[in-house]
């Protein structure tokens, strides 16, 4: 059983795609052991409390170091994976090296285009659409110490259509990004990822 720590910081709609996957049995051999957010008000927490998943909140203005430590006290063999669903802070030390190729973030855009330092939220869809890009996407990684610049484990693509205002693209990524997360998670628990230098590389099924 692979067991995993959700980190959120607002409404938590890819924490609910992966509970929701479990449900369903589409993702096997894994639990959501529990949820940290940076913000306590995220929403995303009471989807994780009204199933019982116990919750923390950490103090973002502590700094990155700090609350990292925190996170890592809170995981700390308890859980086997990090994942990164919408959580808008850095993390820092020892947190990184000890769940080194264990922690995974999603982006709502094909890295490494509009990513990076500043690149979150409905920002990241407006320098698409600026940039008259054709294709946009999510992508799925590892988290190393720079802002999202591990290694790339899964995308997927959405097309840019004539008109699409930053809210359109945002909700058809979206809509991938559901898809994408648990399929990276599945991948992982049925252990079938293989980094070969920088690159991921997925594995038959055994
Ligand atoms: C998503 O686009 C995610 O990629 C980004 O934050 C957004 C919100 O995610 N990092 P969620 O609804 O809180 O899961």
């Amino acid at each position: 059983m692979l067991s995993i720590a959700v980190l959120i910081s607002g409404g938590g709609s890819n924490l609910q795609s992966i509970l929701e996957n479990i449900d369903s049995g589409k993702l096997k051999a894994c639990e959501v052991a529990m949820v940290i957010s940076d913000r306590e008000n995220a929403k995303g927490l009471d989807k994780a409390r009204c199933r019982n998943i116990p919750t923390y909140v950490v103090d973002r203005k502590t700094g990155s170091e700090k609350f990292s430590e925190e996170i890592l006290h809170m995981v700390d063999g308890k859980v086997d994976l990090i994942v990164l669903a919408g959580f808008l802070s850095i993390l820092k030390g020892d947190l990184l090296t000890a769940f080194k190729d264990r922690i995974i973030n999603i982006h709502p855009s094909l890295i490494p285009a509009f990513c990076g330092s500043g690149m979150y939220g409905i920002k990241v869809h407006q320098a698409a659409i600026e940039a008259g890009v054709k294709y946009s996407g999510c992508t799925v990684h590892f988290v190393d110490e720079g802002t999202d610049t591990g290694t790339i484990i899964h995308q997927r693509i959405v097309p840019i259509l004539e008109g699409d205002t930053p809210e359109d693209l945002q909700k058809r990524v979206l809509t991938e990004e559901h898809r994408a997360l648990p399929e990276v998670i599945q991948w992982i628990a049925e252990e079938r990822l293989k980094l070969i230098g920088k690159k991921a590389c997925l594995t038959e099924k055994k």
